[in-house]
């Protein structure tokens, strides 16, 4: 079902560093991201995919973990990601596709979550860094969200909103991540 898949495909910031993906997967999962919708039809985003240990630590240093989560820098080595897909779009075809950029991302989530994987959408990227290591032209593309995929290692709850409304994500002292989601009568404003 849609909504367990949903469920199941939370934002997971801790991984099983020993598991491989291959690229066969990634593949499958741009496969995916071809199937969807795009504005005019234009089809501009373009994949980098990067399932390697040496380019996996130099994307790792360049993209930011849960900036709510103040102690936490992020991973430890031993719970990294252990594939990554870069969202690029191509200029020369359309320009400031964000929403074509977040359609793609939710389908590739929800690919990798069908395959047991799971991961995080990377918004807080470096993007000149990662444009130099991973030799993107960045006359042609803007490098627009990075997927960090594992096999998580961690459990993520959604719960309610608390009374003061934060919707801020938070962990206990087990490390069990808290996802406050609003209310669907919250969210129909008529
Ligand atoms: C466009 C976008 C950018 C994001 N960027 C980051 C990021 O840079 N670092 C991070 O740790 N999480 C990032 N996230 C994950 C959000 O923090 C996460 O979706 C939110 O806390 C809700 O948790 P959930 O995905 O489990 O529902 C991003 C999510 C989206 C949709």
């Amino acid at each position: 079902m849609l909504k367990e898949l949903l469920l199941k495909n939370r934002s997971y910031r801790r991984f099983d560093e020993s598991f491989e993906i291959k690229c066969e997967e990634l593949r499958e999962l741009v496969e995916l991201a071809r199937l969807t919708p795009s504005s005019v039809n234009w089809q501009p985003l373009r994949f980098v995919l990067v399932n390697d240990k040496e380019t996996n630590a130099k994307v790792f240093e360049n993209v930011a973990w849960a900036g709510l989560l103040k102690d936490w820098k992020g991973p430890e080595e031993g719970e990294r990601p252990t594939a990554y897909v870069v969202i690029l779009t191509d200029t020369t075809v359309a320009k400031n596709m964000k929403t074509d950029v977040g359609i793609v991302a939710q389908t590739m989530m929800l690919g990798a979550a069908e395959k047991g994987l799971g991961g995080c959408m990377i918004g807080s990227v470096n993007r000149e860094n990662v444009a130099r290591l991973l030799a993107i032209d960045t006359e042609r593309y803007t490098i627009d969200l990075v997927l960090a995929l594992g096999k998580p290692v961690e459990t993520v709850k959604i719960v309610d909103l608390p009374e003061n409304g934060c919707t801020n994500y938070y962990r206990d002292e087990n490390g069990v991540h808290y996802v406050p989601k609003r209310s669907v009568d919250e969210l129909i404003i008529k």
